[in-house]
């Protein structure tokens, strides 16, 4: 679709009644309780929540089922494309094809892997976000061309959109946001599906995407033209399990991630709506400082390969991790995989020569903590070139040894590039 730029026009038939999401309070929740703190509140004899146990296990199904609707969709992109991918190599390995069908059959293929990475990082993005509702997740704040991210995000919405909105684009040109890329996607994400279907079966409807530059910040605003929210419901859109949907149809929490990836980059998203009229929602972020320009150069910089073949050692419990990580780097690197943190101490006495050792922190037999401190007490030389593989549940004393670790971190699941990131750093460093 073309990218038509130009200012965004003050909607004439401005909708009266306003709500912000990272003001107001939910009915039933502190918007920043933790999932965990929500469902113990009850237990707390002073806490005027009293939730029955059943309320409770209805709420937990909720989640549930929210988690399974975010997360079936990408999922379900990501299996198609695999199937594609799959019977594409069947065709070229069980025939003598043209070069005219083989190229078509690349072109299809590469399609299809980049659709399947696209869900994968999405279902990578829903597991972050689930987890900041128990525990502050980190975000990334890099600078971002919002834009860009507008429309890869149309891309991802145009099934669900295209039949029933027409999309109006009004863009700026907007300075590069301090932001998570992947985070701010699913915001948007969530916004766009949120204006298709506020459209009412049977009529086209008009989504609008703008954004807008003042002050230092970006605010980016999706519109619909949609059966509008009523002033009564308005205050509580961006609470958890809030749905007009109905239980089959929607969880209720979109609109609260969107709110917490929002007000965990520091911004704010407001809605204004009226019934039979429209909705609009508006986030509104910081712009990137002009310095930062040369941060993006920066990270183009880190992001650029090492050419030289570099020593990687792998330390995971789990085999498949270690061999599509063996996979991922053995053309550029040479990968040494230990399949126990017993493995790797018994390997790293013998040769500590390595340019990267990527260790899981949880292993059943020797933990990563335990290979840490026997790497330092050993071969200290080693240790800024040790990262530690988090992700998932810690236990409490892996909690409290990363809270007072200073070292480096790769939070799983992560992209191959990030790893490549992570080695010129260090080497970086270490020349420096
Ligand atoms: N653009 C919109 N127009 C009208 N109502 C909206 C719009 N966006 C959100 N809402 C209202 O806010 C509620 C909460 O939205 P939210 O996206 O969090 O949950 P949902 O759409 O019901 O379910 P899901 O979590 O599956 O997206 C919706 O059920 C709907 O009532
Ligand atoms: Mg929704």
């Amino acid at each position: 679709m073309p990218r038509s730029k130009g200012p965004i026009g003050a909607s004439a038939e401005a909708p009266d009644s306003v709500c912000d999401g990272a003001l107001t309070m939910p009915r039933n929740l502190d918007p920043e309780a933790s999932l965990a703190q929500e469902v113990a509140a009850d237990s707390d004899p002073r806490s005027s929540r009293q939730w029955s146990s059943a309320q409770r296990l209805a709420s937990l199904g909720r989640l549930a089922a929210g988690v399974a609707h975010e997360i079936n969709n990408p999922l379900a992109y990501v299996l198609g494309s695999v199937e594609l991918l799959e019977r594409a190599l069947q065709e070229i390995g069980g025939l003598h094809l043209g070069a005219e069908r083989t190229e078509q059959i690349i072109v299809g293929a590469q399609a299809s892997l980049q659709n399947a990475k696209e869900g994968v990082e999405r279902i990578r993005t829903i597991v972050r976000d689930l987890t900041a509702y128990s525990r502050a997740a980190p975000s990334s704040r890099r600078p971002v061309d919002v834009e860009a991210v507008l429309d890869a995000t149309l891309q991802l919405a145009w099934n669900e959109v295209r039949h029933r909105a027409r999309v109006i684009k009004a863009f700026v040109g907007a300075p590069l946001l301090l932001a998570d890329e992947a985070r701010l996607s699913q915001v948007f994400l969530n916004l766009l599906l949120n204006a298709a279907q506020a459209i009412p079966d049977g009529r086209q409807g008009v989504i609008r995407i703008s954004t807008v530059s003042e002050g230092g910040k970006v605010a980016v605003s999706v519109e619909d033209d949609g059966i509008g929210i009523t002033p009564e419901d308005l205050p509580y859109v961006f609470e958890p399990f809030f749905s007009t949907h109905g239980a089959s149809a929607g969880s209720g929490l979109s609109l609260a991630i969107c709110r917490n990836v929002v007000t965990d980059l520091g911004g704010t998203i407001t809605v204004t709506s009226e019934p039979d009229v429209g909705s609009r929602f508006t986030v509104t972020l910081q712009a990137a400082a002009a310095s930062s320009a040369s941060d993006v150069g920066n990270r183009a910089g880190s992001r650029e390969r090492v050419t030289n073949r570099a020593r990687i050692l792998i330390i995971d419990d789990e085999p498949l991790l270690g061999q599509t990580l063996r996979f991922a780097f053995q053309d550029r690197h040479d990968v040494d995989v230990a399949a126990s943190g017993r493995e790797a101490l018994e390997r790293l006495t013998t040769d500590a020569d390595y340019d990267l050792v990527l260790c899981d922190l949880m292993m059943p037999d020797v933990s990563g903590e335990h290979v840490y401190r026997a790497v330092r007490d050993r071969t200290p030389g080693l240790l800024p070139r040790f990262v530690f593989m988090t992700g998932g549940a810690f236990t409490e004393r892996a909690q409290e040894f990363l809270a007072h670790f200073d070292g480096r971190q790769l939070e799983k699941p992560f992209n191959i590039d990030e790893v490549e990131s992570l080695l010129s750093e260090i080497s970086a460093a270490g020349a420096a």
